[in-house]
């Protein structure tokens, strides 16, 4: 979550009226976390180092402009933190509407469904409503139909890939959150994934032939199918039968990754 705990000399600031002390380098969405409050993320996870890429953890720190992001922003002593203002809440919202809109709103037949990241953040931030046009409803259509080589009539998302035995990879869902990738760098050490292309371009990418996930370096380790925060990349065992009741959470000797085996 935002920046690892540190050992450093202990800083104590204020976060939505209340004071807490953490350790120097710690971040202030940790330190929220210490104290109990829940500012909202995409991007941040527990194990990985903060990236500051979603904008959703955005918070106002009194005497400095704009809204940081709590997840790489450093604690300082005396820091006054509103987590809660009614301009970083606007600002959630807006940058959840943006992902949204850009996302297939099939939540009812996914089987991430009551499992995903961006469903429960699109709750916590209120969003209600999106006021843009989905892509298959002639929205960004046109840029999903521009990027289709494969001569298909008006596709509408992106085609998934499923050449993983174990996990499929949907780019139409993807948010590019990075926390795939990071997984694959920090977790495992396998540098299998990247992001290419620009804007609204920019996906994961395997870099296999065909970019598909068989013919890249991937290890199939299953460290970025923990990490993703959408249904973007799945088990295909929680495709077929659904996400199991209780987990029983094994070390693997094998690698750093920490698999967890579920069983019902
Ligand atoms: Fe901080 Fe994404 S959680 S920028």
């Amino acid at each position: 979550m935002g920046t690892p705990a540190r050992q450093g000399a202990p800083v104590t600031l204020t976060i939505d009226g209340f004071e807490v002390t953490v350790p120097e380098g710690t971040s202030v969405m940790r330190a929220a976390a210490e104290i109990g409050i829940s500012v909202p993320k995409l991007c941040a996870s527990d194990n990985l180092e903060a990236f500051g890429s979603c904008r959703l953890c955005a918070v106002e720190i009194e005497g400095r402009r704009g809204t940081p992001a709590s997840c790489t922003t450093p604690v300082a002593p005396g820091m006054v933190v509103d987590t809660q203002s009614q301009k970083v809440r606007k600002i959630r919202k807006g940058v959840m509407e943006l992902y949204i809109s850009d996302h297939p709103l099939d939540c009812l037949t996914c089987a991430a469904n009551g499992d995903c990241e961006l469903q429960d953040m699109a709750g916590a931030v209120g969003l209600r409503d999106v006021r843009y046009k989905a892509p298959d409803q002639g929205g960004l259509a046109n840029h999903f139909e521009a990027r289709n080589t494969s001569g298909e009539a008006n596709p509408e998302w992106l085609p998934k890939d499923d050449s993983n035995p174990y996990f499929t990879y949907d780019p139409s869902k993807c948010i590019v959150c990075n926390r795939c990738v990071r997984a694959c760098e920090e977790v495992q050490g396998t540098f299998a994934l990247t992001i290419s292309g620009r804007g609204f371009d920019s996906r994961v990418s395997a870099g296999g032939v065909g970019d598909d996930f068989l013919a890249s370096d991937c290890v199939s380790c299953g460290a970025c199918v923990q990490a993703c925060p959408t249904a973007t990349l799945q088990e295909k065992s929680v495709i077929e039968m659904g996400t199991p009741d209780r987990s029983v959470v094994t070390t693997c000797a094998y690698c750093g990754v920490g698999c967890s085996f579920k069983a019902e």
